[in-house]
């Protein structure tokens, strides 16, 4: 595994140029320590997996360009996976894995979606975000607060100091018409904190300048109360509306410390089982993906 987060970290944000470069620089020492490490050589390996999509595009490219080279070259089936598919999956890396069917809810930086899985490969769309995702929320009103990158972490870790019920901010279509769907909308919560910044006296180049320090926790973890508290509870909608007692969380989001509090807390008294994929698997792109592979091959859906 070899994280880029340390050298976007100088520039608040990923920059996606220096993200390619960067993988066509790693992927080839990184492949042959995974052998090396794992006591295997090239000829063990059965099938070459990739990440179709979603993500930028020269990244993408990097990794189908390598991939499909090599399988050529090894005389190997390749298979592209879905990002997504590759984050549902993971909690079957862990030593307690799920059994089918469940409903998945996936939070990362570029998507929100509550699912209805039956097996590998068998996967319905039950909601989603209908504009910024869950991450995405987390990260945006990290910037504004003035924390580092990635947002996610840092606004976690200052919510911990804070007051979460300092600041009213919205839980998007939790109430009016579109309450009974599962649908999500984290948008509007951006801008509420926005404007309470600039109330407080914030500037629209420096919304964080000149509040007190406390102000700022206290804002994060009304942020973070307010993006938890919708996904807990369109989780719960989704297991009630399905008759399902087992949930799992996925992606970079669901590493939140107080979002698995909560749900564990709200499942425990519906007798619903929770999991979640180990904290190191979360952010794994490697090995979420040649797992998902080897399940679709496993499964006969390759
Ligand atoms: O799944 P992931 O790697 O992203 C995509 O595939 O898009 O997750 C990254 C996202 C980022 O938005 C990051 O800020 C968020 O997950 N994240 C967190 C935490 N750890 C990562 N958000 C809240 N609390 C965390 N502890
Ligand atoms: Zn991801």
């Amino acid at each position: 595994l070899h994280s880029q987060i340390d050298m976007h970290q100088a520039y608040g944000g990923v920059v996606p140029e220096l993200a390619s470069r960067d993988h066509i620089r790693r992927v080839l020492p990184l492949a042959a320590q995974v052998l090396n490490d794992a006591g295997m050589s090239r000829s063990d390996i059965d099938l070459i997996a990739y990440t179709r999509g979603p993500g930028l595009a020269g990244a993408l490219l990097v990794g189908a360009g390598v991939a499909c080279a090599m399988a050529m070259a090894l005389d190997k089936p390749v298979l592209g996976v879905h990002h997504l598919e590759g984050h549902l999956l993971t909690p079957f890396l862990s030593a307690d894995p799920p059994t089918f069917p469940f409903i998945a809810l996936l939070v990362s930086g570029g998507h929100t979606q509550l699912m209805r899985v039956d097996g590998v490969g068998r996967y319905e769309l039950l909601g989603e975000t209908i504009d910024d995702a869950a991450g995405e929320a987390f990260d945006k009103t990290a910037k504004m607060l003035g924390l580092g990158y990635p947002g996610g972490p840092a606004l976690a870790k200052l919510a911990t100091q804070g007051d979460p019920q300092a600041f009213k901010l919205p839980r998007p279509l939790l109430t009016g018409d579109r309450a009974a769907t599962l649908d999500f909308s984290f948008a509007g919560l951006k801008t509420a904190v926005w404007t309470h910044l600039l109330k407080l006296g914030g500037t629209a180049d420096a919304p964080n300048a000149g509040i007190a320090a406390q102000v700022i926790a206290d804002m994060a973890a009304s942020t973070q109360a307010a993006i938890t508290e919708v996904l807990v509870n369109k989780s719960l909608k989704a297991l009630k509306a399905s008759g399902l007692k087992r949930l799992v969380v996925a992606g970079g989001v669901g590493a939140n410390r107080s979002l698995r509090d909560q749900l564990d807390t709200a499942c425990a008294r519906r007798g619903v089982q929770v999991h979640y994929p180990e904290l190191a698997l979360c952010t794994d792109n490697g090995a979420m993906i040649a797992l998902a592979a080897a399940l679709r091959v496993q499964s006969g859906r390759a």
